[in-house]
């Protein structure tokens, strides 16, 4: 990878997928990708003291709060919003600074869509909403992949861990296994192109807990695997 390649990290909690990017950006494993802006829709998200430790801006983008302030606003003008902050992510940009444009959102999204420096790369790393195709017409083609723990098609939507868990559990998994993968964003939940994907086995008698934490640690690696091919793909 030549030139610096800029992340945009969208996040809503406790962050650990975030912070495999952030080890792997300070270890050299990224190349000379940096994570410009984590944005997240909730405040209390712990992955935002996260990026703060490495110094990334950070800013909080609620849709409750959003749509709170701008009334007769819609889910689909917030993504809009979304978008636009994402794409401003590329310069890094304060909380102060996205309020003052995020309160009628089409200024952010005019002014930045014609931005010089858009992100190279847009992760969805746990963020818990789902993005509306307005989003993805404002992001337009800068690549924006999803960590979803399960298999292509098998548990799309929330809870897969446990549904993945809760079907070994009655003999219903198929060989018994599960998995995690990263993929393209689409308009249909979890349903882009995968890009990166690993199988977990289930284990008679194990605990969700138990899978979870396996699971966990196969999406740390990745969703650090998944960032580097997509941006190799544009060096
Ligand atoms: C992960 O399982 C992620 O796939 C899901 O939220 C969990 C926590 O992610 N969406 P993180 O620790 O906030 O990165």
């Amino acid at each position: 990878m030549a030139s610096e390649r800029r992340i945009v990290v969208l996040i809503s909690g406790s962050g650990s997928n975030l912070q495999a990017l952030l080890d792997a950006v300070s270890d050299g494993r990224l190349g000379q990708a940096r994570i410009t802006q984590v944005i997240s829709n909730r405040k209390a998200a712990f992955g935002l003291e996260r990026a703060r430790k490495a110094g990334v801006p950070t800013a909080v983008l609620s849709m409750k709060t959003w749509l709170g302030r701008n009334a007769g606003k819609t889910r689909e003008d917030y993504d809009e919003v979304l978008a636009g902050a994402v794409l401003a992510g590329a310069s890094g940009r304060s909380q102060e600074w996205l309020d003052a444009q995020g309160a009628q959102g089409q200024q952010l999204v005019q002014q930045d869509t014609a931005a010089p420096t858009k992100p190279d790369l847009v992760v969805l790393a746990g963020f818990m909403h789902i993005v509306s195709p307005r989003f993805l017409q404002v992001v337009g083609n800068t690549p924006c992949i999803n960590l979803h723990p399960a298999l292509p098609g098998a548990f799309d939507g929330i809870e897969a861990i446990k549904r993945a868990h809760d079907a070994f559990q009655e003999g219903k998994l198929k060989d018994g296994k599960t998995g995690v993968m990263v993929h393209e964003v689409v308009a249909e939940v979890d349903r882009g192109r995968p890009i990166v994907v690993q199988e977990v086995e289930c284990i008679e008698g194990q605990s969700l807990e138990d899978l979870e934490g396996r699971i966990h640690e196969v999406e740390h690696r990745i969703i650090v695997e998944a960032a580097g091919k997509i941006l190799s793909e544009r060096s």
